[in-house]
């Protein structure tokens, strides 16, 4: 049985009243089958499913120190690469209201929390999820060192459920090689308070994917992906879509089973492409992608018929490109692809 919100709560009350100096690292993640849209606090309208991308993290180090009496309000300060940076500190700071009731030892403590992400700053890569997911393995961390009596599962799906909260898709920052996040009749286990690890394992095919982005854009998003969730609730197309990514979740497990790539090209290029038609043709409708990315998009379709290689495209919420590939033919893919593009590129970010 899945586990409730009411079993995330933690009820002990002694708590270490030392300093303590804790580090913990997360993940980025890249969706295969999109999240879009959403309802309740943060809870998917459809279930998602993405790669681990184990080469882009965040890490994260926090020094406590004791309060003696618990504050009312966690305090807190944030420094990305040293440099103390309070326009991230509103999110966080919303981050821990909601994750307190279940964790109400952050209360405990002065948090000075130090980030570094090993994928480029200001490169256009989002680095919420795996920012969070930082922060939640920090959190409970803490909250194994007071309780260490539960079971690893519960460990990882409660860190799952904590980052949730601070933004969607760090649900699925967690753990890997893949994770499935969101509640699907047919899948066991699964659930919209956290991301799970599928029951089989990543066909070989599979495993040495990589992931490397073409920045088609740099900087802050035009509209940021909670305005595009918000848009989801009264959208045309809500429905069929919700429908869609409940198929494509089923027809991407069993892809990932069977090392069907040819199956998996069409559903990752067909969600990335869903995806932007929702943003499309919302009201207000917007359009993120940019010339570029259709450029890169039409040439890796070329590419991939001509030279007949299993290379395809996902996209996130913004106009950049992720590129897909086994990593046997990164070597041809440089010929013929990326080293004709005057784009800069990110390799290796899965
Ligand atoms: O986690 P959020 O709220 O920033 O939403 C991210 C949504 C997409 O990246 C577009 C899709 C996904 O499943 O990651």
């Amino acid at each position: 049985m899945p586990w409730t919100e009411k079993d995330f709560i933690f009820k002990d009350n002694h708590y270490p009243s030392n300093r303590l100096e804790i580090t913990e690292e997360a993940p980025s993640n890249i969706a295969l089958v999109k999240y879009w849209g959403k309802y309740g606090l943060q809870r998917p309208m459809n279930p998602s499913i993405s790669f681990t991308l184990s080469q882009s993290k965040t890490i994260t180090k926090a020094i406590l120190t004791p309060l003696g009496k618990p504050a009312n309000k966690v305090s807190f300060k944030f420094y990305l690469d040293n440099r103390h940076q309070p326009a991230f500190e509103p999110k966080i700071a919303r981050f821990f209201d909601l994750i307190h009731r279940y964790t109400p030892f952050v209360f405990q403590y002065d948090w000075q929390i130090y980030s570094h992400n090993t994928f480029p700053h200001s490169s256009g890569i989002a680095s919420s999820a795996s920012g969070f997911a930082a922060l939640a393995k920090l959190i409970m961390n803490l909250e194994k060192q007071i309780n260490p009596y539960q079971n690893a599962l519960y460990y990882l799906q409660k860190t799952s459920f904590l980052a949730r909260l601070g933004s969607g898709s760090a649900a699925r920052s967690i753990s890997g090689p893949v994770m499935l996040w969101g509640e699907h009749p047919q899948i066991a286990g699964t659930s919209d308070l956290y991301a799970t690890l599928p029951d089989f394992d990543l066909h070989p095919v599979f495993q040495n994917f990589k992931d490397s982005i073409v920045l088609v854009e740099t900087g802050q998003k035009k509209v940021s992906s909670t305005a595009g969730h918000a848009l989801m609730d009264q959208h045309p197309f809500k429905n069929i879509r919700i429908q869609q990514a409940f198929d494509n979740v089923i027809k991407m497990n069993q892809i990932l089973k069977t090392g069907d790539i040819s199956h998996f090209i069409d559903i990752v290029e067909a969600e990335a492409l869903g995806l932007h038609a929702m943003m499309m043709t919302s009201r207000p409708n917007y359009i993120l992608m940019q010339p570029g990315t259709l450029q890169i998009i039409h040439s890796l379709r070329q590419i991939r018929k001509e030279h007949n290689i299993p290379v395809c495209f996902t996209l996130d919420a913004g106009a950049n490109v992720h590129v897909l590939y086994p990593e046997g033919e990164k070597n041809k893919l440089q010929k013929i692809f990326f080293d004709n593009l005057e784009h800069k590129i990110i390799f290796d970010y899965l």
